[in-house]
């Protein structure tokens, strides 16, 4: 038997974990290293503290370590070009190169490139100044409309505005107070659409294209939709509006041409693009385009993967993902997410949280550690989102049941978490 590959993953969310997860069930697996990792992470794979966006200090690991495979998760790194700095010095990585990862990195980018390629998305108005984003939004007098600053804003830079005076306030804010830092330095004001959202990851080496389920997450912080947008909230998979007929419609009229305009634009995109849907009267259009795996999206979709992840990852690398046949499980999954008390806004860290075990012992069940601590075989909250709670089952219905009863065994000071997750399933 050959060698087995020792891996390097970038990240230490929820996300991570589930890629963790997946990529330890593999044969061909032998050490995983994660940086910075988390609590949940630690028991699968060695954490070292080295932080996602420390491009330098990754690709110095990864070489002092003979890594084989660096696998880089979350938006931050991926925009830094940390794909482009492991490939210069000779380690293969996953992910988009800098080039390529700039269709989550800039909005004003990714809506031209849509425009361009004709490949459906909402109308929509580029500004670098706020007079004249003010100044269109008096003239064009519609609500509601869709505020965006143009760069990374962790999901929570865009703003629906319902009347003129919330337009105006958004765009003060973003432009002026710089309420999410250099990424407002231009905004997109764009056509409100109508219609149900859905995620589809897919897999794609530049060429090929491989959508895996679908998806659909929960943004805002409380029940019935209501209060700030999150990282997200809960999820599940698959969304009963992708339909076999809508799924071949996002196939010709967005995913293939996503990836053959890429192509032409000199910018191979090789790795996982999350595509952001609306279902709209007229069709799919796309919302947004990630450039990586969604959190906590991808907790509710690689549990359902049947192939080999690490095969799946060789071909994309080596542009060989036509010669390969992925396959899912017919089920269903469902991702509670657990958070500190306060977030999306301030909130403490460091509560000991108890129930995990417990929880893990139900059937079909996997806690996912988003943001924890361990110390001395106990568990401590360590960020916003602490833990996402998944199950597995026949349908939607069934995972978000089982999902809520073995939430239901775990605690801790200030805990909350959304009630109802599936909801509109
Ligand atoms: P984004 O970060 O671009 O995905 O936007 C966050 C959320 O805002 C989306 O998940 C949608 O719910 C909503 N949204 C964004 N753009 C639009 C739009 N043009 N029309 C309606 N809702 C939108
Ligand atoms: N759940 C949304 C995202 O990962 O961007």
């Amino acid at each position: 038997m050959a060698n087995k590959l020792s891996i390097l993953v970038v990240g230490g969310g929820g996300r991570e974990h589930a890629i963790v997860k997946k990529i330890s069930e593999s044969e061909r697996t032998g050490k995983i290293y994660a940086a910075p990792g988390n609590g949940g992470i630690a028991q699968i794979a060695q954490c070292v503290p080295i932080k996602a966006t420390d491009v330098d200090g990754v690709v110095k690991f990864a070489s002092e370590n003979k890594i084989d495979l660096v696998f880089v998760a979350p938006d931050d790194p991926l925009m830094l070009g940390m794909v482009d700095k492991l490939n210069e010095a000779g380690i293969r990585a996953f992910g988009p190169v800098q080039n390529a990862a700039i269709i989550e990195g800039s909005k004003v980018y990714s809506k031209n490139l849509m425009k361009k390629y004709g490949i459906p998305t909402a109308a929509y108005e580029t500004f670098d100044s706020s007079e004249a984003a003010k100044e269109y939004i008096k003239k064009m007098n519609t609500y509601p409309t869709v505020i965006k600053a143009e760069g990374l804003a962790l999901g929570k830079g865009v703003i629906i505005a319902q009347n003129y005076d919330e337009a105006i306030e958004a765009v003060t804010s973003i432009m002026e107070d710089k309420a999410f830092g250099d990424a407002g330095g231009r905004v997109v004001i764009e056509e409100f659409l109508k219609g149900r959202e859905v995620t589809v990851l897919a897999f794609t080496d530049g060429k090929t294209i491989c959508p895996m389920v679908s998806s659909q997450d929960h943004k805002r912080a409380f029940d019935g939709d209501k209060g700030l947008n999150t990282g997200g909230m809960g999820s599940y998979s698959p969304s009963p509006v992708y339909t076999p007929e809508i799924a071949q419609r996002c196939m010709n009229e967005i995913f293939k041409p996503t990836v053959e305009a890429m192509e032409k634009e000199g910018r191979v995109f090789k790795g996982v693009i999350y595509f952001g849907l609306m279902l709209t009267e007229k069709g799919p259009y796309v919302i947004e385009y990630n450039a990586r795996f969604g959190d906590p999206e991808t907790q509710v979709v690689l549990p359902r993967l049947k192939t080999d992840f690490l095969d799946i990852i060789d071909a994309v690398i080596d542009g060989n993902l036509d010669k390969l046949n992925i396959e899912w499980d017919n089920g269903a999954a469902a991702c509670i997410v657990l958070a500190s008390g306060g977030y999306p806004a301030s909130y403490e860290k460091g509560y000991k949280i108890t129930g995990i075990d417990a929880a893990n012992k139900h059937a079909d069940v996997f806690v996912y550690h988003a943001g924890t601590s361990e110390k001395d075989g106990e568990f401590y909250t360590n960020g916003g989102r602490v833990l996402g709670v998944t199950a597995k089952a026949d349908t939607v219905a069934e995972a978000v049941k089982k999902a809520y009863a073995a939430a239901e065994e775990i605690s801790w000071d200030k805990m909350f978490c959304r009630h109802d997750i599936g909801h509109d399933a």
